[in-house]
């Protein structure tokens, strides 16, 4: 009896929740139980922080001064075996909604399936890979039933959760940034369909940049818009443009940038974020910082961007609440803005830091010693063909006896050590497109080694078809190199658990040590000794390192550490200048050592000369800020692309370019997938380097140095050669243009 008298209590306690809040979007504002609400979110990503710090750092949100926390789901991290769903431990997202109910925040959740976030294949699964006529982001069958079905798991996991049943779900997004990738307003209604079948009744938005706002728009989605500082006004205007009722929405605002390897370390500065949140409080407008606290990219699922450079570890972001959760310069100066309402709650005492004294890694197991049962086949093919999801391959043939010939491969995701009987001869890099390596002259056949290192899949653009390992065939002195035996190395615990160490080894090899702790605490491991690769402590994957920066320690958090003995497993490819560790008290996040680059991105040498071919279109662009398309009067067949820049819109000397397009015959985009920036007259280098009119981001540009003056021009090299019928461009501030598209590089040298 008293059993079921409880039962009732709960079922009514839980409809007096359900009765509690309503949130709904308005003609002017969203309402929270018919009150005016503006939206004060940050972007936090539950499996970037430890589970163990998941209430620190939501308690640190709530302190900043937000009333919201906007979480992607990386449908991968859910879903990395097709049809086996986890949510448990980090990937328990519905506690992690209920931690961030208690600390009194709200929560806008963005399931996907595409998220992009600087994470693997910007969240999709790798199995979509498998088949290769898959048409990911779209109505294909192929990707659209495995989406919707996850939708529909998302319904059942956190539907439970939403405003409307007492939970904090407040909103939930459709797709992410979609505009910026398609036009389909069918296939983001499939979606929407799918989260509405799995039981979400809360509001279902969209978000996109203002330029992206008009492509796959529905009516039945409400839209947000996303941008960095001093972008605000405008990017409001654009949004009324296209919604022309409804509370004003930014759904991505940037206090700074992540960081990739080779280039510099990105940060914003607080004024202009400070005056924008001041702007977007005054007019009621809702807003999302991103990141509020960005994390690590632990495991291997940091991403890549387009067309190919690999995002660090450390999601640091310059976010106001740092990658260890601290209290920033920036922190401090939001939250005042944001106090001026209500005070929020003094942010939670920071978790202990500590060192850890320099100790030696003095056991190694040699890669080439720890292979596993390999695969065989007569041509090599990519990772997913093999079934495998990621982590390195090892290629292994046999060439005869005979004279010395370069080795060839089509492409290689996204590293590839050549070794000929053991010993190194040089490396293949997806970076620069250089697929090519010299072998010496054989007196007996030998043994021919390719390992390849897959970094994380490229999470934005067209790009996301990113096929890891040998994309084949293997040449050597033209004629393809048959016969395989293929190792996966798949990085996991499994591999690691049967692992057999020896004493240190050169080249690639896994490196073992320990160290003793009275008591644990967060650190950040010192790294500079090494080269590239993977670090674990304690069987917890910290994430990738890279000894070229500009990241050079990874964060440790306290709770993967124990009082006593602890173990660090460190794989490094190349091998260790010196095997030894320490832990330091404060992260290293801007220590750039292209010395260091195996293979330098070097520019073509030499002059840029049109040599007397004449541009295929002259013209201005306008002052604007949209995206602009120019048409060819005929489309141009060429290998070498060549926009050269004659004054700008200021009148300055300085040119920028955010973004570059091609078109083909049919006014698509091509894809940029095998574009390299063959040479620029002037970059700021770290800032304005050129590879940013090719990286899909529009906060980012090719800007040149001061000091140098126009014309300015910028040369493309399109690898296989394409028709061109046009461009499209995004601003950049140049007026007057020319375009050249040649099969010759324009008079410059290329570098191997
Ligand atoms: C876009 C995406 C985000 C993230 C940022 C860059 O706006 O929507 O997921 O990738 O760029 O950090």
């Amino acid at each position: 009896m008293g059993r079921i008298l409880l039962l009732i209590l709960v079922i009514l306690v839980s409809q007096i929740n359900v009765q509690a809040h309503t949130f709904t979007i308005g003609e002017h504002d969203f309402f929270l139980d018919g009150q005016p609400f503006v939206i004060r979110c940050g972007e936090i990503h539950f499996p970037r922080v430890p589970r163990e710090y998941w209430r620190h750092r939501l308690q640190m949100c709530k302190a900043m001064g937000l009333n919201t926390v906007c979480v992607y789901l990386f449908w991968n991290f859910h879903e990395w075996q097709e049809g086996r769903y986890d949510w448990s431990g980090q990937a328990d997202a519905a506690e992690f909604c209920r931690i961030a109910q208690q600390e009194g925040l709200w929560v806008m959740l963005r399931p996907g399936p595409y998220s992009c976030a600087e994470w693997e294949m910007g969240g999709l699964p790798w199995w979509l890979l498998k088949n290769d006529k898959i048409n990911l982001r779209s109505r294909d069958p192929a990707f659209l039933n495995p989406a919707v079905r996850y939708m529909k798991e998302v319904g059942r996991v956190l539907g439970p959760l939403q405003i409307t049943r007492g939970g904090p779900i407040l909103m939930v997004q459709v797709e992410n940034e979609y505009g910026s990738y398609g036009k389909d307003a069918a296939y983001m209604g499939a979606l929407r369909q799918a989260l509405i079948d799995g039981g979400f009744d809360t509001p279902l938005f969209a978000c996109n940049p203002q330029g992206a706002i008009a492509n796959g728009r529905r009516s039945d989605l409400f839209q947000v818009v996303n941008f960095g500082a001093n972008a605000a006004a405008k990017s409001f205007e654009t949004l009324r443009h296209f919604q022309k009722t409804g509370p004003l929405m930014n759904g991505e605002y940037y206090p700074a940038w992540f960081d990739m390897w080779g280039r510099k370390h990105r940060t914003g500065p607080v004024e202009p974020i400070v005056a924008d949140i001041d702007y977007m409080l005054k007019n009621r407008h809702s807003f999302s910082i991103y990141m509020a606290h960005g994390g690590t990219s632990f495991g291997l699922w940091a991403g890549a961007d387009r067309p190919f450079s690999p995002d660090t570890s450390s999601y640091d972001y310059d976010a106001p609440i740092s990658e260890a959760g601290w209290v920033t310069p920036k922190f401090n100066a939001i939250r005042q803005v944001l106090a001026r309402g209500e005070t929020p709650p003094a942010p939670p005492p920071q978790n202990p830091v500590m060192t850890v004294k320099p100790f030696e890694l003095k056991e190694a197991a040699s890669v080439f010693e720890n292979l596993p049962a390999p695969v065989e086949d007569e041509t090599p093919r990519t990772m997913e063909f093999y079934n495998q999801s990621r982590g390195c391959t090892l290629y292994r043939a046999t060439l005869p006896a005979g004279p010395a010939g370069a080795l060839t491969i089509k492409e290689v995701h996204d590293f590839a050590w050549i070794f000929l009987d053991g010993k190194s001869v040089g490396v293949m890099d997806r970076r620069r497109q250089s697929y090519h390596v010299d072998l010496p002259e054989r007196a007996a056949a030998a043994r021919l080694d390719i390992l390849v290192e897959a970094m994380g899949r490229v999470n934005f653009g067209r790009e996301v078809f990113d096929r890891k390992g040998i994309h084949g065939p293997v040449r050597f002195a033209k004629s393809e190199v048959k016969g395989w035996k293929i190792y996966p190395l798949s990085l996991d615990a499994q591999e690691l658990a049967s692992l057999k160490f020896g004493p240190g080894a050169p080249g690639p090899a896994f490196w073992r040590g320990s160290f003793q702790l009275e008591k644990a605490g967060d650190t950040f491991l010192d790294l500079r000794t090494w080269s590239k690769g993977v670090a674990w402590v304690n069987g917890h994957c910290l994430g990738r390192f890279w000894d070229i920066g500009p990241t050079q320690t990874m964060y440790c958090p306290g709770p993967w550490l124990r009082h006593g003995g602890n173990e660090i497993v460190i794989l490094d490819l190349i091998g260790p200048r010196r095997p030894e560790m320490a832990g330091l008290e404060k992260p290293i996040l801007d220590e750039l050592r292209p010395a260091l680059d195996f293979s330098r991105a070097a520019r073509a040498g030499g002059a840029f000369s049109a040599g007397g071919v004449p541009p295929v279109i002259q013209g201005s662009f306008t002052s604007s800020d949209q995206w602009q398309e120019i048409n060819f009067a005929r489309p141009t067949k060429g290998r070498y692309l060549c926009l050269e820049a004659l004054d700008a819109q200021d009148g300055k000397q300085t040119a920028s370019v955010a973004e570059l397009d091609a078109l083909d015959a049919k006014r698509e985009t091509i894809s940029k997938a095998g574009w390299k920036i063959l040479w620029a007259d002037s970059e700021e280098h770290g800032d304005g380097d050129a590879e940013n009119v090719l990286d899909g981001q529009p906060s980012s540009s090719w800007i040149t140095a001061p000091g140098t003056v126009f014309p300015h021009r910028v040369v493309i090299d399109l690898g296989d050669g394409a028709e061109i019928s046009g461009i499209r461009y995004l601003p950049g501030n140049i007026k007057d243009f020319r375009v050249y598209v040649s099969e010759m590089p324009f008079g410059l040298t290329p570098r191997n």
